[in-house]
């Protein structure tokens, strides 16, 4: 009751949703993928710096190199899957701000000027990005296998060449197949989590 969100969105976005490691054969259309960026795009970011980018990896070609970067046991999982993404941050988002933040337009040069504070907010509001995604995934009615086990020098290399994005997460996405599901570990109840000052 002291949520709004219906009941059954709660079990598709949260209590019945799963990391997938396996997937049927069936597509994840373009159409679905830009369903769940649009939704997925209204999550906040700071001064709405919005720096993740997606990039799909749909040729056999393309699949091939990202999935010679994975570690060992990710590489059955990305090789199977109908649609992996490669979640990235823009390490240039600055350049967009004054579109993304109008009212306040000097905020590019006061605040993304210098290289390395740049990185740094942009890595922590494309990681909640990346969260988001995964949620909208999931919102479309797919699962969605996140992994962070590649090697991150060797995607950048083979993705982004240019130095200006850098990989965050790569993600499986598709409907479960056989076995898709290991047991839900335990979380960490409310008490352990949550302190009142
Ligand atoms: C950022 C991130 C990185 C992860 N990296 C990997 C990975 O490299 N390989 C893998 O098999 N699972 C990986 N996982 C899956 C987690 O182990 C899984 O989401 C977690 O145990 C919760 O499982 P559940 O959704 O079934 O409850 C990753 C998940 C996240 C969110």
């Amino acid at each position: 009751m002291a949520l709004a969100l219906d009941p059954a969105a709660q079990d598709l976005l949260f209590r019945e949703a799963h990391t997938a490691n396996t997937f049927t054969d069936e597509p994840v259309t373009e159409e679905q993928i830009q369903a769940v960026y649009d939704l997925v795009k209204f999550a906040p970011t700071a001064f709405n710096q919005s720096p993740l980018r997606v990039t799909l990896v749909r040729s056999p070609e393309a699949r091939e190199r990202l999935v010679a970067q994975m570690a060992e046991g990710n590489r059955p999982k990305t090789s199977s899957a109908p649609l992996t993404a490669i979640l990235s941050v823009d390490l240039d988002f600055h350049e967009r701000l004054p579109e993304l933040f109008p009212h306040a337009p000097h905020i590019k040069d006061a605040f993304f000027s210098e290289a390395a504070p740049r990185e740094a907010a942009g890595t922590f509001n494309a990681t909640l990005q990346a969260g988001y995604f995964v949620l909208g995934v999931r919102a479309a009615g797919l699962a969605a296998g996140p992994m962070t086990g590649y090697d991150a020098d060797g995607v950048n290399k083979e993705f982004f060449g240019d130095g200006k994005q850098k990989v965050l997460m790569v993600v499986n996405i598709g409907k479960p197949g056989e076995g898709a599901y290991s047991p839900r570990s335990p979380r960490l109840s409310y008490e352990d989590a949550v302190t009142t000052v």
